[in-house]
C-alpha cells in the first residue's frame, strides 16, 4: 500500500540538507573549545586566528581522541590533548610536538563550512561540507535600522521531526486552535514568492498568555491584547521569519523574528528565536528613552518580544513532540496548502533519501501509512 504514496508524504528525514543554527554567536568565545551535537554528530567549534567560527568534527583523525575533552586552544589552532596535534580552522594540522612535519601535514580532518550571523552561528549540511549547495539565505538581510539582534537558548523539542515546525508555518487554523490569535484575514494566501520561499500574510489579534495553561494567566492576559499584521516566510526547513507590523497607535514598530530549527539528533531538534525591532519614526518618547538610558526603544523592546517569541512556542511544543506523521492525512479547505508545503519542502531532502523501517526506528517516530 505504501507504494503509491507519493515521496513528498512520506516521513521527512530529520537529517534534512540546508543551513541550520547550530550556536548562539556568544557560545563560542576566544580561547575556549565549545562542544556541541549537531544532526547526530559530537562536533567542536572555536575561533581561529582571524577571530572566525571554525567548526571540526569533535573526534581527531590521528588516533580519535574527542578534542572537546582536554582540548585546548592556541594561536587560534586547536590541540588534540592526546598526543599534542593541532589543528587550524580548516582542519589541516599544523603542529606536531614529536611529530616531524613531513608526517602530520598529511592529517587533515573536514572543516564544517560556517557563517556567523544574527546572533547566532550557521551551518551548511549537505553532501559536501565544505561547498554549500546555495549561499546562506539570510546573509543578504538588511539590519540597518534594526535593533541588534538577539537571541536565546531557545528550547529543546524532543522527538519532534524537523519538517513539523515548518509546516506549521502554512497551517493556518493552527494559528487559532494552538495560539489563540483571532485570525481576521489572510491577506496573501500560502505560495512559493519569487525567492522561492514559501509565504503568506495575515492579519490577527494576539492576546497576552492566551495559550497559559493556567486560567488565571488567560484571565489577566485578556486584557492585554493587540491586532498587527504578519508577514511569513519559511526560507528553508530550519529557518523561517515572521515580520510583524504593529499599528499606527503602537508607533508603528515592525518586529522581525527569525525562527529557527535544529536538529540536535535522529529524535529530538533545539528551536530558537531570534529578534529584532524597527522603530521606522523615534518619536519623542523614544529621544527621552535613549537620552535616560543610552539606548533606543528597539533595543528595550525587544527582550520582550524575544521572551514572547519563545512562550509563543508552548501550545506547538505540545504537538510536535507527541506528533504522528501521517503520509495519508486528511486535510480540509480551511488548512492551508500542507501538501504543496510537503512538495516543496521535498528539495532538503538528500539525494537517495528513502524512508526505510531501520530510519524510522532510528527517528523514534510514528507513522502512520
Ligand atoms: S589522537 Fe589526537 S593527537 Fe593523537
Ligand atoms: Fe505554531
Amino acid at each position: 500500500m505504501s507504494s503509491v504514496v507519493p515521496r513528498h508524504m512520506r516521513l521527512p528525514p530529520q537529517f534534512a540538507t540546508g543551513w541550520f543554527a547550530a550556536l548562539r554567536a556568544d557560545e563560542v568565545v576566544p580561547e575556549r573549545v565549545t562542544t556541541f551535537q549537531f544532526m547526530g554528530q559530537e562536533l567542536v567549534a572555536f575561533r581561529d586566528a582571524s577571530g572566525a567560527v571554525a567548526v571540526l568534527d569533535a573526534v581527531c583523525p590521528h588516533f580519535g581522541a574527542h578534542l572537546g575533552h582536554g582540548g585546548t586552544i592556541e594561536s587560534g589552532c586547536i590541540r588534540c590533548p592526546f598526543h599534542g596535534l593541532t589543528f587550524d580552522g580548516a582542519g589541516q594540522c599544523v603542529g606536531g610536538g614529536l611529530y616531524a612535519e613531513r608526517g602530520y601535514r598529511a592529517l587533515r580532518t573536514p572543516a564544517w563550512t560556517a557563517r556567523e550571523t544574527a546572533a547566532c552561528v550557521f551551518l551548511w549540511h549537505g553532501p559536501d561540507r565544505a561547498n554549500p549547495g546555495w549561499p546562506m539565505p539570510l546573509e543578504g538581510l538588511d539590519w540597518s535600522g534594526w535593533s541588534r539582534p538577539i537571541t536565546n537558548a531557545g528550547r529543546a523539542l524532543p522527538r519532534t521531526n524537523l519538517f513539523f515546525p515548518t509546516e506549521n508555518i502554512i497551517d493556518m487554523t493552527h494559528f487559532v486552535n494552538v495560539h489563540k490569535w483571532d485570525l481576521h484575514r489572510i491577506t496573501v494566501p500560502p505560495h512559493v514568492d519569487d525567492r522561492g520561499f514559501m509565504r503568506a500574510h495575515i492579519d490577527v489579534t494576539w492576546t497576552a498568555g492566551a495559550q497559559s495553561q493556567r486560567p488565571w494567566v488567560r484571565r489577566l492576559g485578556q486584557r492585554i491584547n493587540s491586532p498587527f499584521q504578519v508577514e511569513l516566510v519559511i526560507l528553508e526547513p530550519g529557518i523561517a521569519m515572521a515580520t510583524t507590523l504593529l499599528t499606527e497607535a503602537q508607533g508603528a514598530l515592525r518586529v522581525r523574528s527569525l525562527i529557527l530549527i535544529t536538529p540536535v539528533n535522529a529524535a529530538d531538534c533545539n528551536i530558537r528565536a531570534v529578534m529584532s525591532v524597527y522603530d521606522p519614526a523615534p518619536g519623542r518618547l523614544g529621544g527621552v528613552v535613549r537620552r535616560a538610558l543610552g539606548v533606543g526603544l528597539p533595543e528595550l523592546l525587544s527582550p520582550f518580544f524575544l521572551a514572547m517569541g519563545t512562550a509563543d512556542f508552548d501550545g506547538d511544543a505540545l504537538i510536535w513532540s507527541n506528533r504522528t506523521h501521517l503520509e495519508r492525512p486528511r486535510p480540509l479547505k480551511e488548512d492551508g496548502p500542507i501538501v504543496a508545503y510537503r512538495r516543496w519542502s521535498e528539495r532538503f531532502w538528500p539525494e537517495g533519501y528513502e524512508r526505510i523501517a531501520a530510519v524510522e526506528k532510528a527517528h523514534h517516530l510514528h507513522v502512520v501509512d
